[in-house]
Formats: C-alpha cells, sequence, structure tokens
C-alpha cells in the first residue's frame, strides 16, 4: 500500500517540521533594507507607477496586474516601516505619516483591481501627498535630530519631461 505509507511518511515530516519550529526564540520581524533601500527600491518605483498612471494606462490584463502588484507594495511599504525598529523620530507623528502612505496605497490597489484608470488617476494627489508630508517633517530645518535625505538617486529620477513631482 504505497499510499499509506506516503501519507505516514508525509505526518512524520510534519511532526519533525512543527518540532524543529519549535526550537529557539519565537521569530519577530526583522529589516533586511535600510530606510534608504525601501524608499528607492519599493516606495520609489511603486508609486511612480501610480503618479504616472495616465501616461502609462494598463492596456491588457498582465500590466493590469503589474500595476496591481507596484500598488500594493505602496502600501505593505508602509507596514514595512511601521515596524517597531524603523520608527524615525516621535513614534506617534511616524505612524500618522506612514498611515497617509498606507491609505492612498491601500486605494490605488483597490482601483487598480477594479481597473478603474480614472480612480488611480484622482489618487495621484493624494499618493504625492502621503510623501510628502513625511518628507517635510525630516527635514534638518524643522529641527528634527535625523539627516534630511538627499536628491533621490539617478536611477529612481523619471525619464525627461517627467520630472518636477518628486516627492
Ligand atoms: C513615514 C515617513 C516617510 C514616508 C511616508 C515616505 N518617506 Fe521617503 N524617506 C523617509 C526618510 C526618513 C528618508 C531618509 C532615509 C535615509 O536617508 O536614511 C526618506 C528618503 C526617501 C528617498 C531618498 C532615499 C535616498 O537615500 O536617496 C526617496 C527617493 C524617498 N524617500 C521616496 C519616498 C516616496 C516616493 C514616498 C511616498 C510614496 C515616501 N518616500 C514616503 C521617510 C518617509
Amino acid at each position: 500500500m504505497p499510499g499509506r505509507i506516503a501519507i505516514a511518511a508525509l505526518a512524520v515530516g510534519l511532526a519533525g517540521a512543527a518540532a524543529a519550529g519549535d526550537d529557539g526564540p519565537v521569530p519577530e520581524p526583522e529589516p533586511i533594507g535600510t530606510m534608504s533601500e525601501l524608499m528607492i527600491k519599493l516606495m520609489y518605483p511603486a508609486s511612480d507607477a501610480i503618479l504616472y498612471v495616465e501616461s502609462r494606462a494598463p492596456t491588457n490584463e498582465v500590466e493590469w496586474n503589474e500595476l496591481q502588484a507596484q500598488a500594493l507594495i505602496l502600501a505593505e511599504s508602509a507596514n514595512l516601516i511601521m515596524m517597531p525598529s524603523r520608527v524615525v523620530g516621535d513614534r506617534d507623528e511616524w505612524m500618522r505619516d506612514a498611515r497617509l502612505m498606507f491609505d492612498a496605497g491601500a486605494a490605488a490597489y483597490e482601483a487598480a483591481l477594479e481597473h478603474d484608470l480614472d480612480a488611480l488617476i484622482a489618487l495621484n494627489e493624494q499618493v504625492y501627498m502621503s510623501c510628502v508630508v513625511c518628507h517635510r517633517r525630516t527635514r534638518p530645518d524643522y529641527g528634527r535630530n535625523y539627516k534630511r535625505f538627499e536628491d533621490p538617486p539617478a536611477e529612481a529620477v523619471p525619464p525627461a519631461g517627467e520630472e518636477g513631482r518628486l516627492p
């Protein structure tokens, strides 16, 4: 009865995996990228996908899927920067600022799921402001004790003709 043997082996395997998982401290979320890396590699391209949606409107299901993924990255990135070890400066202010990006990203994700181009275009301002509010607050001129971010690196700058909307 090879079927039975396979099921028994599977059960033993699962029990082994569960036992291994019980060893040591319970895992906690742990940062991999720096704040700067998250901004450049996740938030920046994800928000660009929304900010330039009018000129890069999806034309097929594959492109809509890609846009949905970018909107989801934007929304979930807010959760990543809300991790306790990532909070910069005053926690309450940080969490409220990050929540603006969460709300903008979540709304964009909903709109992308519904293939609602007009709604995405209408969300541009909200997405843009969600970056600006936190960035304004993080400038040293505002008396904060962390450094102002530099201008975005070359690879993060939009193609010629589309400048002027950098958060
Ligand atoms: C809750 C606060 C917060 C929000 C929201 C936020 N940022 Fe940032 N951002 C920061 C901080 C803090 C830095 C400085 C990081 C560093 O250099 O350590 C930064 C830096 C950056 C940089 C420069 C990174 C570098 O090293 O050159 C870019 C680009 C950037 N953010 C893009 C965005 C975009 C796009 C959004 C919105 C979709 C956004 N950020 C939303 C806090 C935020």
